[in-house]
């Protein structure tokens, strides 16, 4: 079932994909990251020609809030142009890992039809994650 605050986090995570660097893959990605005091941090790919140095959408948003002293979230909004659900990559998915419990909410959606968004946990998407305690 739809929930507004979910469609308010991916309308922000949308808007993001509209400053995406993506002019090689043409896939524009946005995300909203919700911090546990209601902060929302947004973040875009950022593509490179040296492909490899690409960064996805979720890690700019999480290293943004990282780098305001956000450590603990609540759900993030994933948006991606067109009708594609942009599912976090492998990689996002283990830096998710380091801040975020398994029950941390992640909702999907293609930008075309924001409101047929999928919601998923972080355990869903990575079981067994390697984790280590933090000093
Ligand atoms: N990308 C993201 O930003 N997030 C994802 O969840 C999947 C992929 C980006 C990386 C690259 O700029 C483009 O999408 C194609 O892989």
């Amino acid at each position: 079932m739809n929930r507004p605050e979910d469609i308010d986090l991916l309308e922000k995570a949308a808007a993001a994909t509209t400053n995406a660097h993506a002019p090689y893959s043409g896939f524009q990605v946005g995300a909203a990251v919700e911090t546990d005091d209601g902060t929302v941090f947004v973040g875009c790919n950022v593509e490179n020609a040296s492909y490899g140095l690409t960064m996805c959408a979720e890690r700019t948003a999480i290293f943004s809030a990282v780098a305001e002293g956000h450590r603990s979230f609540a759900r993030i909004a994933v948006v991606a142009s067109g009708d594609t659900l942009p599912y976090p990559c492998g990689a996002c998915r283990q830096v998710l890992s380091e801040f975020c419990d398994d029950d941390m909410k992640v909702l999907v959606a293609a930008a075309d039809n924001l409101e047929d968004y999928k919601t998923v946990t972080l355990g869903d998407l990575l079981p067994h994650a390697f984790r280590l305690e933090k000093p």
